[in-house]
């Protein structure tokens, strides 16, 4: 049980005390870098050239989508922030139905095409848009009638502020992006979230994130923060990226995870999600668990 605000010794009374279990998962070597993100189809798939960094690695992505199969109830996903279909296409190759939503014309066509060429393109219902003003159409049609996806997949763009040493989630893209305003805006659409996320975001964040759609839904209390799930995909001495489970997803998945001997305090350190999984891995182990104090997303 995480501890009451006012048991933290030393830490401002109006931070919270939050647990986050993190698991390294090693990618597959690839023989090449096309094939590292698309797999055995890559000589057919279309993207433009500047998409290429921002393309989920298929390795990672069917990672995801076998536990979004396994652990998130619902055979419909939302994949926002959908890009030329890195994550939708492997969501749809593994029989889910995708909504899809990218603001980019060239970047809707490409997934579409992309979909084509896995032979899953009537799995996938794709729309041009910003996600916004998407998201608000959907929820004016869905929450009455009480309708949710089985998961909700965000990989917003990250922007220029990647190179900082600590990563904002509330700057992303060109800077105006929030991860907490985005998780807001759809959080009545699903229990399960999945958050992919660069390797410098602070891992107090990640539970801070996971906080806020908590308490969006109506079940945080002041006390308690259900813990997310932070899943790190490394390749060699690589930390490529990371996913940040958060809602039922994470939960179900936790009751499979072995826990972890002992529960580390990073309540006084600015530790990055890359910065647990290198002093996890230099101890030879692959699942830890940590507490971290954070200030809630006002
Ligand atoms: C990191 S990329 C997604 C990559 C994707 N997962 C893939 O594998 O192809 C982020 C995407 O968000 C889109 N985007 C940026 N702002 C948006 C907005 N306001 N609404 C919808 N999409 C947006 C960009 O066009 C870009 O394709």
């Amino acid at each position: 049980m995480p501890a009451m605000p006012e048991e933290i010794f030393g830490l401002d009374a109006a931070l919270l005390m939050g647990l986050v279990t993190i698991i390294v998962t090693e990618c597959p070597r690839a023989a090449t870098a096309s094939q590292w993100l698309w797999g055995g189809l890559w000589k057919s798939v279309k993207y433009a050239a500047h998409m290429r960094k921002s393309i989920t690695p298929r390795s990672i992505a069917d990672t995801i989508t076998a536990a979004i199969t396994m652990y998130a109830a619902g055979s419909i996903v939302l994949d926002a922030f959908s890009g030329v279909g890195g994550q939708s296409v492997s969501l749809a190759v593994a029989g889910l139905t995708v909504f899809a939503c990218d603001i980019n014309q060239t970047n809707v066509d490409h997934t579409m095409h992309n979909a084509r060429v896995h032979g899953v393109a009537e799995r996938l219902r794709m729309v041009c848009g910003d996600y916004f003003a998407r998201i608000a159409g959907l929820a004016a049609k869905w929450i009455p009638i009480g309708r949710k996806f089985g998961a909700i997949h965000v990989d917003m763009p990250w922007g220029k502020a990647y190179e900082e040493e600590i990563y904002p989630l509330h700057r992303m893209g060109d800077g105006t992006l929030s991860a907490y305003d985005v998780l807001e805006a759809v959080a009545p659409l699903s229990d399960s979230f999945v958050f992919k996320c660069p390797r410098n975001v602070a891992i107090r964040d990640a539970v801070k994130l996971a906080y806020h759609v908590q308490s969006i839904k109506g079940g945080a209390s002041t006390h308690t923060v259900a813990m997310p799930l932070v899943e790190v995909f490394v390749s060699g001495d690589k930390t490529v990226m990371a996913v940040i489970y958060i809602g039922d997803i994470a939960a179900k998945r936790l009751e499979d995870i072995a826990p972890p001997a002992r529960v580390v305090d990073l309540t006084h350190k600015r530790w990055t999600i890359e910065q647990c999984a290198k002093s996890m891995l230099s101890r030879g182990k692959r699942v830890g668990c940590a507490n971290v104090a954070f200030a809630p997303f006002a």
